[in-house]
């Protein structure tokens, strides 16, 4: 099996936000950061527009893509045509619990049937040399033990998975909406901190609300790697910081310097027929807590739909940056 480097660091999938572009741009902060794919469905990859689906840019290497779906020839299918694309790294989500999700037997409610997860995973490692992961909650609904959860990572365990991406909460299945589910059921590190204890051959990654560098520190204490979402959208460059801390291959290049460098991309997406609204989500929070950061967001909000090939917009709205 081929191996993924550098598991420290990861940027989540997050659907919606982790589209290429702002992998492209995350790519320019932290040359080692293993980047996902917001989660791709079988169905949108076996019969839809692959390349709209899944296409990405070589710079983002490292980069995974995350399936969602539980049907068993289907995932095998789609890891072997990512490989064939050149993903790095093929995960499995076990962690959503939108309704739809779960209308679909895929995401979060896949945590009560660890068999199937096993035969999913075993389906698509036996299909591809890139290595297959799975995120998952640390449980779901009333199936919150820590023996439940152990039951569930080793089941999977084996059938041959080592590494294990870990959202450090429950997901409750009805009554809350996929944001609030990502709010209120409490954090527990403990889950995972005690399987890398239990288990210490596997490679255990946790997720959740992990937005400064002490809180990395104390996660790297405990479990191999770190994956973080929310934080890394709001504020892209503490991915740089955060790369700087597990002492990643040094990077020089200033927050203006990325800046520069998606100018350029941008110019050129522009050119293939896409709007700038669309590619500035990912840098509005690039001069997060800098002064001027209010103006920066806010010409670059009203100015983009107005002038949706004039990519001078961004240069104007540095302008506003005092720094
Ligand atoms: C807008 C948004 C979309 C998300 N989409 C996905 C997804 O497609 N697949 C997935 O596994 N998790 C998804 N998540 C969950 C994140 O990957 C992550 O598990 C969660 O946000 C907790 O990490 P954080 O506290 O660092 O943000 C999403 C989160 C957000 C905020």
């Amino acid at each position: 099996m081929i191996t993924v480097n550098n598991r420290k660091l990861s940027v989540a999938p997050m659907l919606d936000w982790t589209d290429r572009h702002c992998r492209y741009f995350h790519r320019l902060i932290s040359n080692e950061v293993l980047l996902y794919t917001e989660m791709v469905t079988c169905p949108a990859i076996l019969r839809g527009e692959r390349e709209k689906y899944i296409g990405f840019s070589p710079e983002e290497v490292p980069v995974a893509l995350q399936l969602g779906g539980s049907e068993v020839k289907d995932l095998a299918a789609c890891a072997r045509i990512a490989e064939d694309m050149g993903y790095s790294e093929v995960n499995l989500n076990v962690g959503c619990p939108s309704d739809r999700v779960q209308k679909g037997r895929f995401g979060a409610c896949l945590m009560k049937e660890p068999d199937l997860v096993a035969d999913c995973y075993a389906a698509m490692q036996q299909t591809v040399q890139i290595p297959v992961t799975i995120k998952s909650r640390i449980g779901v609904d009333d199936q919150d033990s820590f023996e439940a959860f152990a039951a569930f990572i080793e089941t999977i365990k084996k059938a041959g998975c080592e590494t294990f991406i870990v959202h450090a909460r429950k997901a409750l299945l009805k009554g809350l909406s996929p944001k609030q589910n990502r709010k209120v059921p409490p954090i527990n590190y403990e889950f995972p901190w005690q399987i890398k204890q239990h288990y210490p051959e596997l490679t255990v990654v946790v997720n959740g609300e992990i937005d400064t560098v002490e809180k990395a520190q104390k996660q790297l204490e405990n479990v191999d790697g770190i994956m973080i979402g929310r934080a890394f959208w709001n504020s892209p460059w503490l991915i740089r910081e955060m790369h700087e801390l597990l002492g990643m291959k040094q990077q020089t290049s200033s927050r203006d310097e990325v800046l520069l460098s998606y100018i350029d991309y941008c110019q050129a997406m522009l050119e293939q027929g896409l709007n700038l609204h669309w590619l500035i989500r990912p840098i509005l929070g690039l001069y997060h807590g800098l002064p001027g950061n209010k103006k920066w967001k806010s010409h670059l909000v009203t100015e983009s739909p107005r002038r949706p090939k004039d990519v001078s917009v961004i240069r104007e709205a540095r302008e506003f940056v005092t720094c």
